[in-house]
C-alpha cells in the first residue's frame, strides 16, 4: 500500500499560478489531515496574479488580501517558484515527474473577442492590455496606448469597464499616490480624453457594474456623470426584474443612475455617459479608429433572462479609442485539455478531463469556472477542487522522482532563475522602497530584468 499522504511522503502537489485562487487551494490542501506538500509555481517574479496585476491601483484595500497569502506563504511545506512558465520553461510531463498531483490555477489572461469588422484597427484596445498596462504587468512594459483623441469608448459594463472608465477619468492628482505604473501615470498626465462612453448591450437593470463602482463615477474630482432619462424607462420584463426584493444589486445601481440622470452638468473638463441597448457592430476607420457603428437594441425574454437583439437602427459615433472589456479568457497550456470554446480547462468538480482523461489534474478558479466573480469566490471554489483532489489521493500514481531540488536544477539547467518567496519579499520591500519618495504605497518594477536585479 502507499504511503503517499504520510509525513514521511507528503502528497506533492504542484500549484501552476499564485493568484488567489492558487493560494485559497494551498491553504485548504496544507490544512487536510492528509500530509501535502505545495509548491507553486507562477509564470511572473511576482506572486498574488489579478490581486497585483488586475485590480485597480486606486482600490488599495482589496489588494490588502496579500497579507492572507503571506501567512499561507510562511508555511513549511509551500515553496514558490516564481519566474517559472509551466507549458514554456518547464513542460506538464515533466512536472509530472516530480508531483502526485497538478492543479492548475492559472487564471484567465487573454480576452473574449467580439467578432465585428475593424476590432483590430490601431486605437481598438482590449481593457485585458490597457488594465495590465497601468498595472505594471511586465508583458505589457511597451504597450503604447494614443490618449491624444478626445472621445474614448468603452464597451461592456462589467466591473472592469468601470475601472478602465474610472483610470481614464480620474485626474493625476487622484492618481499619482496610488501604486499605478508611473509609465502610466506619465502618459495619463498628457491625455486630451474628455468624453468617455460606457456601452452597454442591455438596460439599467441588467448592468454588470456593482454599485460602489458606479457610485465612484459620481464622486469624481473633475468628471460628470450623465444618463439619458429615456434609457431609464423599462421594458415589463426588466420592470419585474427591478421589483424582485432579491434583486438589491439592480435597485441600487438603478437608483444612482436615476441620480446621474436628473443632476445638473457642471462645467467640468470631462464627461461620463452612461449608455444602454447599443451594440458595436463595426469599428471604421483609414488605418486607425476613427468611428464606431453602434446598433440600437430591444430585449427579449423572461424577465431574468432577457437577451439582446439589434433593431437594424444605426449610429455612427465619431471616435478616436476604443477599449473592449467584454471578458476574459483562459489560455491553453500543451499536456492540459482545453475547451477552446469556453477558454477553460474542462473539469468535473475541479477534476480535468472527462473520465480520467486526465488523471491527477485539477483546476480552480478562473481557468476552472471561467472570468467571474471576485477574489473572495475563490475561496470555496478552491476548496471544493482541493476536496476533490484529497478524495482520489489513494488512487493517485505516486510520481517518479518526488523532489523540488530536482525541478530547480532543470530550471537551472534551462537558465530560469527560479524566485522563492523570500526572494519575492526583497523585491516588495525594494518597490516599497522605491514609492516612499513619491507618496506612492510602492513603485513597482515593471520588468523582469529589474526585478531579478534587485536580487543580483
Ligand atoms: C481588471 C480586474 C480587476 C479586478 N478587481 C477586483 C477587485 O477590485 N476586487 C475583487 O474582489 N476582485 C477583482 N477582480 C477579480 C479577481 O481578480 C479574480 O477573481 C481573481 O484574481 C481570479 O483568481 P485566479 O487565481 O483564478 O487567477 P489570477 O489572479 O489571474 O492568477 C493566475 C496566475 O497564474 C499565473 N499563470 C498563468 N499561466 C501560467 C503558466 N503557464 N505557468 C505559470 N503561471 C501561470 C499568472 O501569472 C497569475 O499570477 C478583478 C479582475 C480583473 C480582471
Ligand atoms: N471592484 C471589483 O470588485 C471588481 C473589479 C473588476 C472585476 N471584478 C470582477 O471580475 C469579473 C470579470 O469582470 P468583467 O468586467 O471582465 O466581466 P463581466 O462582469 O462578466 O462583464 C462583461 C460585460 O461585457 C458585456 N459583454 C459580453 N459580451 C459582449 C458583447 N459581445 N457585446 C457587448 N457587450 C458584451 C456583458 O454584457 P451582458 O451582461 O449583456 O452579458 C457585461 O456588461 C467579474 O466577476 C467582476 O465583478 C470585480
Amino acid at each position: 500500500m502507499s504511503d503517499l499522504g504520510s509525513v514521511s511522503r507528503p502528497v506533492r502537489v504542484a500549484i501552476v499560478g499564485s493568484g488567489p485562487s492558487g493560494f485559497y487551494a494551498a491553504e485548504a490542501l496544507l490544512k487536510s489531515q492528509t500530509v501535502v506538500a505545495v509548491d507553486m509555481f507562477d509564470r511572473l517574479p511576482t506572486p498574488f496574479g489579478l490581486v497585483r496585476l488586475g485590480v485597480a491601483p486606486d482600490h488599495p484595500k482589496i489588494k490588502s488580501v496579500t497579507r492572507v497569502f503571506e501567512k499561507i506563504a510562511a508555511h513549511e511545506r509551500f515553496a514558490f517558484l516564481g519566474n517559472v512558465h509551466i507549458g514554456k520553461d518547464i513542460t506538464v510531463e515533466e512536472l509530472r515527474r516530480h508531483y502526485d498531483s497538478l492543479l492548475f490555477t492559472c487564471g484567465a489572461e487573454t480576452d473574449r473577442r467580439l467578432g465585428i469588422p475593424g476590432e483590430d484597427l490601431p486605437g481598438s484596445y482590449t481593457a485585458t492590455e490597457f488594465v495590465a498596462w497601468y498595472n505594471g504587468h511586465p508583458d505589457y512594459r511597451n504597450r503604447k496606448f494614443d490618449l491624444s483623441h478626445e472621445v474614448a469608448v468603452v464597451i461592456g459594463q462589467g466591473n472592469v469597464a468601470m475601472d478602465v472608465t474610472r483610470i481614464l477619468a480620474k485626474t493625476v492628482d487622484e492618481l499619482k499616490s496610488t501604486d499605478i505604473a508611473q509609465h502610466a501615470l506619465d502618459a495619463l498626465a498628457e491625455s486630451k480624453v474628455k468624453e468617455i462612453y460606457l456601452i452597454g448591450r442591455r438596460g439599467p437593470v441588467q448592468a454588470a457594474f456593482t454599485q460602489p463602482e458606479i457610485k465612484e463615477i459620481g464622486e469624481l474630482a473633475d468628471c460628470d456623470p450623465l444618463v439619458s432619462p429615456a434609457d431609464l424607462v423599462l421594458n415589463a420584463a426588466s420592470q419585474i426584474e427591478l421589483e424582485n426584493p432579491d434583486n438589491q444589486h439592480s435597485q441600487k445601481n438603478f437608483a444612482i443612475l436615476k441620480d446621474f440622470a436628473e443632476r445638473t452638468v457642471r462645467p467640468r473638463h470631462r464627461r461620463y455617459h452612461v449608455c444602454f441597448y447599443k451594440s458595436p457592430v463595426e469599428i471604421r476607420g483609414a488605418g486607425k479608429v476613427e468611428s464606431v457603428v453602434l446598433e440600437k437594441n430591444e430585449l427579449s425574454g423572461e424577465p431574468f433572462k432577457q437577451s439582446a437583439h439589434g433593431t437594424g437602427v444605426k449610429e455612427e459615433m465619431a471616435c478616436g479609442l476604443i477599449f473592449r472589456s467584454v471578458g476574459y479568457r483562459g489560455i491553453a497550456i500543451p499536456g492540459v485539455p482545453f475547451d477552446e470554446k469556453r477558454g477553460v480547462f474542462p473539469n468535473t468538480n475541479g477534476r480535468i478531463g472527462a473520465d480520467g482523461a486526465a488523471p491527477g489534474m485539477y483546476a480552480a478558479g478562473w481557468i476552472k469556472r471561467g472570468p467571474s466573480g471576485v477574489i473572495g469566490t475563490n475561496k470555496p471554489d478552491s476548496q471544493a477542487t482541493a476536496e476533490t483532489l484529497l478524495s482520489d489521493v489513494p488512487r493517485l500514481t505516486p510520481c517518479e522522482i518526488p523532489s523540488t531540488q530536482a525541478v530547480l536544477d532543470l530550471a537551472k539547467s534551462r537558465g530560469v532563475r527560479v524566485v522563492s518567496f523570500v526572494d519575492w519579499q526583497k523585491i516588495d520591500a525594494a518597490e516599497i522602497e522605491r514609492g516612499k519618495a513619491k507618496g506612492k504605497p510602492r513603485e513597482k518594477f515593471v520588468t523582469k530584468e529589474e526585478m531579478l536585479a534587485v536580487l543580483d
